[in-house]
C-alpha cells in the first residue's frame, strides 16, 4: 500500500468518474461542439454567478491566459512572493505575457489592501503600469492557508480605486469554501477572473476552468488557442471535472480533519519545530534536532509514505480524497514510533 501525501495533484480516478468519462457525449470543442465541455463550463459559470467560462488543460494554464488577457507588455502584476503564478509557473509571467511582478511579502500566502494600495505604481514614466492584483486561495506555499471574505473585499476596493484587474488562483478554492463556509458566488462577485482546479482535491484526472464575463472569456478562448491548449473531444475529461464538481467536494472536510489530525501527532515529537496553522488540506513542517526534511521524507518512504521537502528544513503533506482513514491511522502509527 502506498501514501501518496506529496500532492492532491495524485489522485486517480474513481470506478464511478472512469463511467462517467466512458459514456461522455463529445464533439470538437475547438468548433464549440463538445457536449459535455459546453456542459462543464455553464455548470462552472451557474456555480460562481459568472457569464461565462472556459475549460482549460490545466491551473497554470489558465491563470497564465488570465493574466495575459488582463496585461499589456511592459505592466506589473502585484502578488504574494509566495504566488504559485510567481514562483511555480516557469517564469510564465515574462515568458507569455512580457510583464513583470511585483512581489509582496504576506501572511502565508495573503497580501491585504493596504499592501496592495503601496504597491501601486503612480503615474510616473519611469515605472511600469501596475494593472493587475492576483492572489492564490487557498496558498499552496503558505500551507494551505485561506482569505477572509472581508478582506478580498478590500482588495476588490482598492482594485476599483485604481482601476486594476482582480485575478483569483483558486487551485484548491474548495477547500477555502469548505473550512470557511463560503459559497462559490460570494467569489464570483469579486474577481474579474477566476481559476478553479478540477484535478486537486476534486480527483479529476486533469483540468481546470476559467470563468470570467463574456468580453474576458471571448478574449481568453482566443489565447487559449494561441497557447496550444485547444482541446478536441475533450469532452471525455470534461465528464470526469462535472463528476468531480457533483460529488467530490463536500468529503474535503475529511481531507481537512485528516491534515489535522496528522499535524497533532507530528506537534507531539521533539524533532518537529514550527508547523504552520493548518486551516484546510496541506501540512508544512519544519523538522529539527536529529532528523532533517530530507531525512524525515526517507523515513517515512520505508513505510511507503510519500512526502515532499519543500525546504532544506521544512516538508510538506497534502490530503486528499486516495487517502483513507485507515491510511491516516498508518501514518500516526509511523511518526509516532520516530
Ligand atoms: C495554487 C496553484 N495554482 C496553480 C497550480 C497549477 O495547476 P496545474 O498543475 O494544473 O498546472 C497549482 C498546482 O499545484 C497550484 O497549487
Amino acid at each position: 500500500m502506498t501514501i501518496e501525501l506529496r500532492s492532491d495533484t495524485f489522485t486517480k480516478p474513481c470506478e464511478h468518474m472512469l463511467a462517467a468519462m466512458f459514456k461522455a457525449q463529445v464533439g470538437d470543442d475547438v468548433f464549440g461542439e463538445d457536449p459535455t465541455v459546453n456542459q462543464l463550463e455553464s455548470i462552472s459559470a451557474a456555480l460562481f454567478g459568472t457569464d461565462a467560462a472556459l475549460f482549460c488543460p490545466s491551473g497554470t494554464m489558465s491563470n497564465q491566459i488570465a493574466i495575459k488577457a488582463h496585461t499589456q507588455p511592459g505592466e506589473e502584476i502585484i502578488c504574494d512572493q509566495l504566488s504559485h503564478v510567481y514562483i511555480y509557473e516557469g517564469g510564465g509571467i515574462a515568458f507569455n505575457s512580457s510583464c513583470q511582478v511585483k512581489p509582496l511579502e504576506g501572511n502565508r500566502g495573503r497580501i491585504n489592501a493596504a499592501q496592495v494600495e503601496a504597491a501601486i505604481n503612480p503615474y510616473d514614466i519611469h515605472k511600469p503600469i501596475s494593472s493587475l492584483v492576483s492572489v492564490e486561495n487557498t496558498s499552496n506555499r503558505g500551507g494551505g492557508s485561506c482569505y477572509q471574505m472581508e478582506d478580498l473585499k478590500a482588495i476588490k476596493k482598492v482594485c476599483q480605486q485604481h482601476d486594476l484587474k482582480f485575478h483569483l488562483d483558486g487551485a484548491r478554492i474548495w477547500n477555502a469554501m469548505i473550512a470557511n463556509n463560503e459559497n462559490p458566488k460570494q467569489y464570483g462577485e469579486i474577481f474579474d477572473s477566476i481559476s478553479i482546479c478540477l484535478s486537486k482535491g476534486l480527483g479529476a484526472p486533469i483540468g481546470s476552468v476559467l470563468l470570467g464575463n463574456v468580453d474576458f472569456i471571448k478574449k481568453a478562448r482566443r489565447l487559449r488557442k494561441v497557447f496550444g491548449g485547444g482541446m478536441r473531444q475533450a469532452g471525455y475529461l470534461a465528464a470526469a471535472g462535472i463528476y468531480a464538481l457533483e460529488n467530490n467536494i463536500n468529503r474535503l472536510e475529511l481531507d481537512h480533519q485528516h491534515a489535522k489530525s496528522v499535524g497533532n501527532a507530528l506537534a507531539k515529537k521533539s524533532f518537529v519545530g514550527k508547523i504552520t496553522p493548518i486551516e484546510t488540506s496541506i501540512i508544512i513542517a519544519e523538522i529539527i534536532n536529529n532528523y532533517t526534511a530530507q531525512s524525515f521524507v526517507e523515513h517515512l518512504k520505508k513505510h511507503h509514505i510519500y512526502c515532499i521537502p519543500i525546504s532544506s528544513t521544512q516538508i510538506r503533506m497534502v490530503f486528499h480524497l486516495d487517502v483513507t482513514p485507515s491510511m491516516v491511522e498508518t501514518i500516526i502509527a509511523v511518526i509516532t514510533e520516530m
